[in-house]
């Protein structure tokens, strides 16, 4: 082999790693401008909005959905539920919702709903924003004979009863955020979208 094909060799090699990177260069730039255009990165970034039947839920069942990162809460209520959520409003910090803590249409201050057998909220709590614990039992042994069904809060033990209304003398200072939502129809909740919007 002469120093010519020495050199031409090493030639076609550089050639072919310098079209290797510049290759590498491409796809790294095209990367930004397929994410760019890929619309389901986009919304969920943004918080798109969360669409739920809630006749999946049973009367008395909670389910959790995912909202904009956080634990959203659909319960279906029962009728003792809506009966025992007028009880004991004398132990609420604020039992007519007057708060900003749920959007301005939902003006039922007391089941703090667009229904009063569905209830949506943010399951986080307002102290400071562990998830709480559903318990809708009547007086279980942990709680005490007072407690009527709601969320207990595991980290410091407040207490909301089941329309997300935080009792007196808790760490919470507030009660449970409700978040923006709508029906579509009988059966269909979306979360994230205002009833008035397009
Ligand atoms: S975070 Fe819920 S009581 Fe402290």
């Amino acid at each position: 082999m002469s120093n010519g094909d020495v050199s031409q060799g090493r030639r076609r090699f550089l050639i072919g790693a310098t079209s290797v990177v510049g290759g590498v260069g491409v796809v790294g730039a095209a990367v930004p401008f397929v994410a760019s255009w890929n619309p389901s990165a986009k919304a969920e970034a943004a918080g798109a909005p969360v669409t739920v039947n809630v006749n999946k839920v049973e009367p008395g069942q909670q389910i959790t959905v995912e909202w904009r990162g956080k634990p959203v809460w659909v319960i279906r209520r029962t009728e003792e539920m809506l009966t025992n959520i007028k009880k004991q409003t004398d132990r609420l910090r604020d039992p007519n919702s007057e708060e900003p803590q749920q959007p301005e249409y939902i003006t039922d201050g007391t089941f703090r709903s667009l229904k009063p057998e569905i209830a949506v909220m943010v399951a986080i709590c307002t102290h400071l924003g562990c998830v709480p614990a559903y318990r809708p039992e009547i007086a279980p042994a942990d709680l005490g004979e007072k407690w009527l069904g709601g969320l207990f809060c595991p980290c410091h033990g407040s207490r909301y009863d089941m329309a997300g209304r935080v009792y007196l003398s808790q760490p919470a200072p507030l009660n449970l955020e409700i978040p923006p939502y709508r029906f579509d129809d009988d059966a269909t909740v979306t979360i994230g979208l205002d009833p008035e919007a397009a």
